[in-house]
């Protein structure tokens, strides 16, 4: 493995020239990421009153696990009270890996759910994004103390301090809701600390850790070929298999006159090869769990109105990748975006670190049915996890912190009680979560983390059903905690 280290020493090199230039545009592989991994969409404001509305910071510990570890950050979280009376439940949306915005105290179901209890609503920030920066940098030393653990800590913390400093709070009831990532925080969150939350609801929720998440990329084709059609979806399938067989037979250089791939690129290079199919099939997955009605139909209207299959994907694929004289897709520049560890916009670094730390979830080629091709195998995902975050993380250490984390949490079995599980048909992600109808609510022909609006005209019968739905829990809930109503 002699051209890993001579890889990984280029690598770095290269870092400390990017280090050095000041403000720089996002790339593509940054936009990509981007789509995949943002605050799920926050609900139109509804709430009159701003100046209830505030930005603040509780104090929390680096390492909530060591004690003598003294050292301490400042976490950010959004509150509203416009509807507190003192009595009344906590009503949390649970950030993730994104910065957070007034959306979910102003606005939406949860919103909606937390005024018709007189709830008091926050929001609160994960370590590491946004402005929660719990170290001075991100280097290899500072970013050990990302991890969901200590995040579901801080929350703990959170909740603990709010409780003893709001008037009559000390034995509020709790409501958690979290999308995405944040969706397995809150039900992590219920087993970890049961104490500590009445209920929760998780929208999109990840729950079994596995490094090779293949199945990410064939509900991807098939909400594909379901909404965009058999066409579509052949033609997508078909364009990737061309240029893959152009590289295959020495006409590379003609995939990279299509895709305006700078002169860096080396399509004799496995991790370029393999760094580029990954980027495509992301942007097809950026289309799939954003969708909104319409969405998924009009990019495949784009990818048929080429001559060619080969045309048809690479016109689409252009308009995504900007305006630039040349793309740059190579390994080398999807690595130097994460080997810079200044805190900035981009959430790559962080994300990737979890996902080599605690998840996998590596969203690879590996089935073929998916119309994505061959060449995204898991190896590139591993091999980024030892270039950027050192030697420690090799694919045997990899395994056993996912198997940790199943061990911890309980993978699809977790165990836990009043927390009502819902995912989008079309959603990708939903193959990590539970899918037994009995158990989870699968909204169809939504996508990822698409219902935390409002009950609106707009919602199809089974969205106004699961929003309901909801709202009929939280009153079971917050009527049957029998401890706290003791303490009335
Ligand atoms: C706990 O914190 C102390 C003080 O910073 C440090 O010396 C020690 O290495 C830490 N222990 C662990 C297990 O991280
Ligand atoms: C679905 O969940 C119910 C209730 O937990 C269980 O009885 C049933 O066996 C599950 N079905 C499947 C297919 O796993
Ligand atoms: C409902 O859909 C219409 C038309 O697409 C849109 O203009 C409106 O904003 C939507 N309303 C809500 C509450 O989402």
């Amino acid at each position: 493995m002699s051209w890993t280290r001579g890889l990984t020493l280029l690598v770095a090199a290269f870092a400390l020239v990017s280090a050095v230039t000041a403000t720089k545009d996002a790339t593509i592989f940054e936009r990509t990421f981007r789509q995949l991994h943002q605050e799920p969409p926050p609900p139109e404001p509804e709430s009159q009153s701003r100046a209830n509305i505030e930005y603040l910071e509780i104090e929390q510990k680096l390492d909530n696990f060591n004690e003598s570890e003294t050292r301490t950050w400042q976490m950010r979280y959004i509150s509203n009270d416009e509807f507190y009376q003192e009595g009344s439940p906590f009503f949390i949306f649970v950030g993730g890996e994104w910065e957070i915005s007034t959306g979910y105290v102003t606005g939406g179901h949860f919103y909606n759910v937390a005024k018709e209890h007189n709830g008091y609503l926050f929001y609160t920030e994960h370590r590491y994004y946004g402005k929660s920066w719990p170290t001075s940098n991100m280097d290899n030393e500072n970013i050990r103390y990302l991890d969901v653990r200590q995040a579901l800590a801080d929350l703990a913390h959170f909740i603990e301090h709010m409780r003893a400093t709001i008037p009559g709070a000390s034995n509020a009831k709790v409501i958690l809701a979290g999308g995405s990532y944040s969706a397995t925080m809150v039900t992590w969150f219920k087993k970890l600390y049961p104490n500590l939350a009445t209920g929760a609801w998780a929208s999109s929720a990840p729950l079994f850790a596995k490094v090779n998440f293949y199945e990410y990329k064939e509900v991807t084709g098939q909400s594909i070929r379901l909404v965009g059609g058999e066409a579509c979806y052949n033609r997508i399938e078909n364009g990737i298999a061309e240029m893959e067989s152009l590289f295959a037979n020495k006409r590379g250089a003609e995939v990279k006159a299509i895709l305006k791939l700078c002169d860096a690129f080396d399509e004799y290079n496995d991790l370029d090869l393999w760094t580029l199919f990954s980027e495509i099939s992301d942007i097809f997955a950026g289309v799939v769990q954003t969708h909104n009605t319409g969405q998924i139909e009009r990019v495949c209207s784009k990818i048929m109105e080429g001559e060619t299959d080969i045309s048809g994907v690479a016109g689409y694929l252009l308009t995504q990748f900007g305006s630039a004289t040349c793309n740059q897709l190579t390994y080398k520049a999807i690595i130097a975006s994460m080997m810079d560890s200044t805190f900035d916009n981009n959430i790559m670094r962080q994300w990737i670190y979890q996902t080599c730390n605690e998840f996998g979830w590596y969203q690879t080629s590996t089935s073929s049915q998916q119309p994505f091709g061959t060449k995204f195998p898991v190896y590139l995902y591993l091999q980024m996890c030892e270039d950027i975050y050192g030697e420690r993380f090799s694919i045997e250490y990899i395994v056993n912190q996912v198997a940790a984390t199943n061990e911890l949490f309980g993978g699809l079995e977790p165990n836990v009680e009043n927390v009502y599980f819902t995912h989008g048909q079309l959603d990708p992600w939903r193959a990590m979560g539970i899918q037994n109808a009995t158990e989870a609510t699968i909204v169809p022909l939504y996508a990822h983390c698409k219902d935390f609006g409002a009950i609106s005209g707009n919602d199809s019968a089974e969205m106004r059903a699961s929003k309901e739905k909801f709202a009929q829990l939280v009153r079971e809930w917050i009527g049957s905690d029998s401890v706290a109503n003791e303490a009335k």
